[in-house]
């Protein structure tokens, strides 16, 4: 059993992550950014009000994107050293492969009257060296964690902590997007292996359902090619951070 303290998350190697996740936008991705755009859009988020966090962003720039609009800050809140230097040079001016989510993104007015996503991404980022069990309570207007509890470790004990603390730093009543590798048993980034917790629908549910209000868990389906052993499908859980301990999902 590998807990996220076992790991070496200094020794991540962020290209060859892109190269293998995000080279291309895969058909998933697209949808799932669709739904997290479409989510921010219906929350009615005043813009460029607030301050936005995503959590565990590694090597993965869309969910900051899909914030971006929304937020007149985005915290980058990321463990690994590696991480840390690459989204470094990458914030300050992102490589052209991401124009394909931002054009995603871009299909909704709120997105593409932003002018240019490059310079407001360098203009609004901030990026913090931590782990999400050390994150603060109720400090951000908004939130996204992108395939970071259930990728961090083996242990479903982490995997709950995990989202609890990325709800628990949200502000009551804030938007939220997290996403989940449905199934995943693990995954190997340049020849090195990081551990998985093989969540399903209702276990994303069952950890999230207690801390917010109107909790939606969206499946969606492989499609084209299978990016990690055991993968199948992606979660996408969006809501409201509770205002009194959550409600029932609808
Ligand atoms: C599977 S990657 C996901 C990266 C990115 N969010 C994405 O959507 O592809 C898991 C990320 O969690 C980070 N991580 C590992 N342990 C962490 C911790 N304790 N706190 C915050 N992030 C952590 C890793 O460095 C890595 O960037």
């Amino acid at each position: 059993m590998h807990r996220n303290a076992d790991m070496d998350w200094d020794a991540f190697d962020p290209a060859q992550y892109v190269a293998h996740n995000y080279a291309s936008l895969r058909r998933d991705d697209q949808r799932l950014i669709t739904l997290t755009r479409d989510w921010f859009a219906f929350a009615g988020l005043p813009t460029a009000a607030a301050r936005g966090l995503d959590v565990g962003t590694g090597s993965n720039l869309y969910p900051a994107l899909a914030m971006l609009p929304h937020c007149r800050d985005v915290t980058l809140w990321e463990y690994s050293r590696s991480n840390i230097a690459w989204l470094e040079t990458e914030v300050a001016a992102y490589s052209r492969h991401w124009d394909a989510g931002w054009g995603v993104l871009a299909e909704s007015p709120g997105y593409r009257d932003l002018g240019d996503p490059r310079f407001e991404l360098a203009r609004r980022a901030r990026i913090v060296q931590g782990s999400v069990y050390g994150l603060p309570a109720a400090t951000w207007d908004l939130g996204t964690m992108f395939f970071v509890a259930e990728s961090i470790s083996q242990v479903f004990g982490e995997f709950r902590a995990a989202v609890t603390a990325f709800a628990s730093a949200l502000k009551p009543g804030a938007p939220f997007a997290a996403a989940f590798v449905e199934n995943s048993e693990g995954y190997a980034v340049a020849g090195k292996s990081y551990p998985a917790v093989a969540v399903t629908r209702a276990m994303v549910r069952d950890a999230l359902v207690g801390l917010t209000d109107g909790l939606t868990v969206e499946r969606i389906e492989p499609i084209g090619e299978k990016f990690r052993d055991g993968y199948t499908g992606l979660l996408l859980a969006c809501g409201r951070i509770g205002r009194e301990g959550g409600a029932e999902p609808c």
